[in-house]
């Protein structure tokens, strides 16, 4: 269906080396895009190239370039590398994110200072970094993409002391519709993703010990697949998403709508 199709387009997906960011990245691949990949360890970005070209891409659909995001000099120069490869770039998917949790007494100012600057500065430092090149391509009929990767901790209470971490989430999703109403009249559409639980690194401890719990809070019964992620950002990324800006999508099996 041509109306998912991201043939041509220039994808770019920080922390694409695993995760969340590695899911999103294949999802565009497959769905037509050339990806760019970002972290910090270009040997972790090398390694997630091999698995994506495994699938049989050509060599240029997949480029790496590693950076430390929580700067802002490194999100410019992240914008400035990936410039010198393409002249427009459709989509940025901003999913670099950190977490912290300390009880209340102990939580330290370095766990705030870390998680604010990934998870909330940093996205908006990308978006502006990323400006020129995403209105390069827009249209109003064909608006360029940046999609934020929330969290259901920034819809709803969590139940574990990450202060910071969902304090930055819900942050981002507001920032998501200030950006939106901002960047709508250049045709640059900006939305979020709040998940739910997935199986990454970021999620391990907690998933190894409370997983069947965690599964049994959503309606559905099941942790995220790579394919849930994928499949909201082929969409928010195509033209089936060309009318849509400031939405906050919780892709998590209702766990935040109904729990
Ligand atoms: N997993 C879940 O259940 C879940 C739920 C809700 C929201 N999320 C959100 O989804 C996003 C991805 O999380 P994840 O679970 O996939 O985490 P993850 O497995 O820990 O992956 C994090 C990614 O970010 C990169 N990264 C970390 N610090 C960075 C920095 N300073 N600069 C650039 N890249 C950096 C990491 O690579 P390097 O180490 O090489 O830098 C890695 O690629 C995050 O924003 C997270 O908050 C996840």
């Amino acid at each position: 269906m041509d109306l998912f199709d991201l043939t041509g387009r220039t994808a770019v997906v920080t922390g694409g080396s695993r995760g969340i960011g590695l899911m999103i990245a294949r999802g565009l691949l497959q769905a037509g895009a050339t990806v760019v990949l970002s972290s910090r360890k270009a040997d972790a970005c090398e390694q997630a190239r091999a698995d994506l070209l495994a699938g049989g891409w050509a060599q240029d659909r997949v480029l790496t370039v590693p950076a430390d995001l929580s700067t802002e000099a490194e999100c410019r120069r992240l914008a400035s590398v990936v410039g010198e490869h393409t002249d427009g770039v459709h989509v940025l998917v901003n999913n670099a994110g950190a977490t912290w949790g300390a009880p209340l007494e102990d939580f330290p100012a370095s766990g705030w200072d870390k998680v604010l600057d990934l998870n909330l500065k940093s996205p908006f430092f990308l978006t502006r970094s990323f400006l020129p090149l995403l209105e390069a391509d827009a249209t109003a009929d064909d608006p360029a993409r940046v999609i934020n990767i929330g969290s259901i901790d920034g819809l709803r209470v969590p139940g574990v002391p990450n202060y910071s971490y969902s304090a930055s989430k819900a942050a981002l999703h507001h920032l998501t519709r200030v950006l939106a109403a901002e960047l709508g009249p250049r045709h640059v559409t900006v939305n979020a993703v709040a998940p739910g639980p997935f199986e990454t690194k970021m999620m391990a401890a907690t998933l190894e010990e409370h997983g069947d719990a965690i599964a049994a809070t959503s309606p559905l019964g099941r942790i995220g697949r790579p394919d849930d992620m994928a499949g909201v950002a082929v969409f928010l990324s195509s033209r089936a998403a060309s009318y849509v800006t400031g939405a906050v999508i919780p892709v998590d099996g209702g766990i935040s709508t109904t729990c």
